[in-house]
């Protein structure tokens, strides 16, 4: 059977955009707080969490494996936890559906759980590298057979009697580090992973509120996470805050269509996710942080973001952990700067729900802004106006390429329009309607 597609086209809008939205849920947290929560002993209370797609499978796996997940409204969940070790044998595929977090992150919880399990998802995720996780994962006593390469499905005989695991990353991955640490969490003695670059910490700083020891401490670069093994992880209240990387779409649109003025409320602010804002503030960008605060163990602030002209700039590749699934639409937002912006060092998006690289090049290059790719750095050529647009944007399953494109028809003469919008669903539901809340307009390709 083949779902059949479902075409968005956006135009540019008749004015500003204005208004204050919210955005959903960081989807990073969501999926952690439902995994730790089904870990803890007790009732975790979740407030925000992301109903997304991808978050809704991890809550789904969390179920197959014994914890009790209730939805009591919209953003408000209860976990029941079982206890680190505690979840029980699947009777049935785990289906991760476009996630990687939630396959990758999961991989590590099951690896220490002396169980069977077999784990698969769309044909997107069904291509994505496993065996970052897998590998390491091996020295706890875990054993895997996968297809090809690595890849999903996955058989999984987690380890009866666990052991600790020290790990140095190849890569810079959050979605690695947490499942090494996931591991460790049912292994005696201490676990620890070596960062070649801080990546995101939102697994730390959600183990230390449930009560997990978690030391992390600077190494050269990069940083070193420890977490003691086999804590009594006791159940926590989470409040999720607005997800930084579903915030960038709103941010752009502002920034890129003249008169705007737009806030957007509690969103995220961890300083590892928010290299997008230095990025921008670096262009010459207008945003402004107010109400900064703590949420859930994490910064929060509520953004103002005002349109005007924007120049382009040099990102490091040190910068790439920190604004990882930005570089879509920091691409559009180049593509409207004036002079060439060079992002560096992006091998990782190569790897991600598609190939970024290639789709945001292909994006651009189909809506007519000048695009280069160079090794590992994608280059855009602006010439401080927009491009053309006109073109029907392949989105590869990729939900961040639907989106960036998307927001990329507000500012371009001719209407851009994306092939499939399905996917967005897996990290921002409503995106058009909380667009449309500040006057984008966006909306189905063909008038019924
Ligand atoms: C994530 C980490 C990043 C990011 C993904 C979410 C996480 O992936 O791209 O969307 O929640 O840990 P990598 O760790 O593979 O860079």
């Amino acid at each position: 059977m083949t779902t059949p597609l479902s075409p968005l086209i956006a135009r540019r809008p008749p004015g500003p955009l204005a208004g204050t939205i919210r955005v959903p849920g960081d989807k990073s947290i969501s999926h952690r707080a439902l995994m730790i929560g089904a870990l803890a002993v007790g009732e975790t209370r979740i407030v925000g969490l992301l109903e997304g797609e991808d978050v809704l499978r991890t809550a789904a796996a969390m179920r197959a494996l014994g914890a009790e997940a209730i939805r009591d409204r919209p953003g408000h969940w209860r976990v029941a936890g079982r206890g680190i070790g505690g979840l029980v044998e699947p009777d049935d595929v785990l289906d991760m559906g476009n996630s990687g977090t939630a396959a990758r992150l999961l991989l590590g919880v099951l690896a220490s759980h002396p169980l069977f399990a077999v784990m698969t998802g769309d044909a997107s995720l069904r291509r994505r590298p496993m065996r970052r996780v897998t590998e390491p994962l091996l020295a706890c006593g875990a054993r895997f057979q996968a297809r090809e390469g690595g890849r999903l499905p996955i058989a999984i005989a987690g380890a009866r009697d666990a052991l600790p695991l020290h790990y140095r990353l190849p890569v810079a991955s959050a979605q690695v580090k947490s499942a090494v640490l996931f591991a460790g969490l049912n292994a005696p003695g201490l676990t620890t992973v070596e960062e070649p670059e801080p990546t995101r910490d939102h697994s730390e700083n959600m183990l230390r509120h449930f009560g997990a020891e978690v030391a992390v401490e600077a190494a050269g670069t990069g940083r070193l996470v420890t977490v003691r093994g086999q804590p009594e992880l006791r159940a926590a209240a989470v409040d999720v805050p607005g997800d930084p990387s579903s915030a960038a779409f709103p941010i752009a649109a502002a920034l890129l269509v003249p008169g705007s003025r737009v806030r957007i409320e509690g969103v995220g602010l961890n300083p590892l996710r928010t290299g997008l804002l230095a990025t921008l503030a670096e262009m010459g960008a207008d945003i402004r942080v107010e109400n900064e605060r703590t949420a859930g163990g994490e910064p929060v602030g509520d953004l103002v973001v005002r349109h005007g002209a924007l120049r382009g700039v040099e990102v490091p590749p040190g910068r790439a952990p920190t604004m990882i699934d930005e570089y879509p639409i920091l691409a559009v937002v180049a593509a409207c700067a004036e002079g060439t912006t060079r992002m560096r060092g992006l091998q990782e998006l190569r790897v991600k729900e598609s190939d970024r690289l290639a789709a945001t090049a292909a994006m651009l290059a189909a809506n007519g802004a000048g695009v280069d790719v160079e090794g590992d750095d994608l280059l855009v050529h602006g010439t401080g106006r927009s491009p053309a647009g006109g073109a029907t944007v392949a989105t590869h399953m990729d939900h961040r390429i639907a989106m960036s494109a998307l927001v990329l028809g507000q500012a371009t003469p001719a209407p851009v329009g994306v092939d499939d919008a399905a996917f967005i669903d897996t990290s921002f539901p409503g995106f058009a309607e909380v667009m449309g809340n500040i006057g984008a307009a966006i909306g189905p390709a063909r008038e019924p």
